[in-house]
């Protein structure tokens, strides 16, 4: 059945990057008695971004302390050698980038065929019309909103005119996929950021930075609730 507006939830995902790693578990365990939606795992290469992150090992780990879905955000240059690994891990989502994706279909196929959701990310430089034509094979497009690589960055502003691009063509097409922000998402802007038309909400130092994850994330979810998406 095709999907309808109905079936777009908003969801948190807070990003791990930003946790504390000593304390992975306790930190995964916290966001989720918090009332996180998803887990964020940021995997980089050193190449595809320049820093370096977690990869395998670290998401059957995960894996084991949480029930939550987990999307493997994999800013990485060769997406297509590990994404059966993400998923025997434990990923139950992959986001792949486009700028390293010649063949989205068949990437999109490759995840399905796996048994996880997939998902197409587009770098703050990137036309969003790289994925736009290939959104019906998608279950989620992921929009960054600073340059991938680290946690704690200024958001563009410009994405919120490309999450609305993409909000409108998808509704112009029937297409309800998850559309996601990712980068300096917090407080103060994830209402503009729902009001653009995103329904998933990454937030790495905007959760993990705070105090009281519990706190911060009713607050973020109270404005998330009461903003209309503008489109
Ligand atoms: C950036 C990562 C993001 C990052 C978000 O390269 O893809 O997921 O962890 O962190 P904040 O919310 O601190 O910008
Ligand atoms: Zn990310």
């Amino acid at each position: 059945m095709a999907p309808s507006a109905e079936d777009i939830h908003d969801k948190l995902a807070p990003s791990i990057l930003s946790a504390d790693f000593a304390r992975l578990g306790e930190e995964i365990r916290a966001v989720e008695r918090a009332g996180a939606d998803m887990i964020h795992f940021d995997v980089m290469d050193g190449h595809f971004v320049p820093n370096i992150s977690i990869g395998i090992p670290v998401m059957e780990s995960v894996r084991k302390v949480t029930r939550l879905p987990i999307d493997a955000h994999l800013m990485i240059s060769e997406p297509a050698r590990y994404v059966e690994a993400f998923v025997k891990a434990g990923a139950n989502s992959i986001s792949v980038h486009c700028e390293v994706c010649p063949d989205i279909p068949a990437m999109a196929r490759r995840i399905h065929d796996l048994g996880a959701r997939a998902s197409i990310g587009i770098n703050p430089e990137t036309d969003a019309d790289k994925v736009l034509p290939f959104a019906e094979h998608l279950d989620m497009s992921l929009v960054m909103s600073v340059h991938p690589g680290f946690g704690g960055q200024e958001f563009i502003p410009a994405a919120l005119d490309k999450l609305r691009y993409i909000r409108r063509e998808l509704k112009r097409r029937g297409l309800s996929i998850d559309v996601e922000i990712d980068g300096g998402v917090k407080l103060d802007n994830i209402a503009d950021v729902k009001a653009a038309g995103a329904n998933v909400f990454v937030s790495g130092s905007g959760i993990f930075g705070k105090p009281d994850y519990g706190k911060i994330m009713n607050e973020m979810r109270e404005l998330v609730v009461h903003t209309p998406s503008k489109l």
